[in-house]
């Protein structure tokens, strides 16, 4: 029998491995098999059955490209989410369309949207990826440790959320766990954030970290290879910095960071920004 202390310790490992969420009203288990049970003289047929289907209705490499792609759902939401975001004339307007839009399963499991903080007007945006639990539980960007050491690094060239910079987010809300989003949770995410951009207008744009410079730039090499170059986000220079959460790991990466930072500065003041 379970001790309420075993019941304790499971929990536990439950939360540390990241299943603090519950999302329905009853469990489920999922240890056992979903298969109906199959009497011992009829398993055989069975088991094939749904090969000869499958085989009837599609061939391997038809099933193997409808295994990868976007499910129906998906594409709806992408395409609500398009219509809902270009549908937005203010900054204002895109945060109601994005608290509303149900096309997302996150908002369910999130505690509030983390859209924005900031001063819109700064002539600087920061962009990352997808909120975290500090992030959920404030409802805003870059909240927490990472947060601090984040508003640290901007104080040290001039730069406050109070006063000139602006800071935004792909994702709007937590994953359950903090896990990876998915490419269909950032897919669908993609026309909000992007109108995001559009209706800020910054003079500058920087992704936070490795995921966010991957999705806004479309590019691959990690964040290491990205920094200190600047690229072009719609004729928007745009250039990378390390994530805070991972310069608190890697102490030894602030030197770079802080190199990076320089180089903000001057693009700043080069285009008059600050
Ligand atoms: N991405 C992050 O890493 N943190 C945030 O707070 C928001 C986006």
């Amino acid at each position: 029998m379970e001790t309420q202390a075993n019941l304790a310790a499971l929990l536990q490992f439950y939360a540390d491995a990241g299943a603090d969420e519950a999302i329905g009203d009853a469990p489920v288990n999922r240890v056992q098999s979903r298969r109906p049970h199959v009497p011992e003289k009829n398993a055989a047929r069975a088991a094939v059955l749904p090969i000869m289907r499958a085989e009837k209705t599609e061939s391997a490499p038809a099933a193997q490209a409808a295994e990868s792609a976007p499910v129906a759902g998906a594409i709806e939401a992408m395409k609500e989410a398009e219509t809902l975001a270009a549908g937005a004339e203010t900054i204002e307007a895109l945060k109601a369309a994005a608290q509303n839009f149900n096309g997302l399963a996150l908002k369910r499991t999130a505690t509030q949207i983390v859209f924005a903080d900031g001063n819109a007007k700064a002539g600087i945006m920061l962009v990352g990826d997808a909120p975290g639990t500090d992030e959920d539980r404030a409802g805003i960007p870059f909240a927490g440790a990472s947060g601090q050491l984040l508003d640290k690094m901007l104080g040290a060239i001039g730069l406050s959320r109070a006063e000139n910079v602006y800071i935004a987010t792909i994702l709007n809300w937590r994953t359950p766990g903090n896990r990876a989003p998915t490419q269909e949770e950032i897919a669908i995410s993609l026309p909000f954030i992007r109108r995001h951009i559009a209706l800020v207008n910054p003079g500058l744009i920087v992704p936070v970290g490795g995921a966010a410079a991957k999705i806004l730039l479309g590019k691959k090499e990690p964040v290491s290879r990205l920094r200190g170059k600047w690229f072009d986000y719609n004729g928007t220079p745009a250039t990378v910095l390390f994530h805070p959460e991972y310069l608190l790991q890697s102490p030894q990466q602030k030197k770079p960071a802080w190199e990076d930072l320089q180089m903000i500065r001057a693009k700043l003041k080069e285009l008059d920004l600050l």
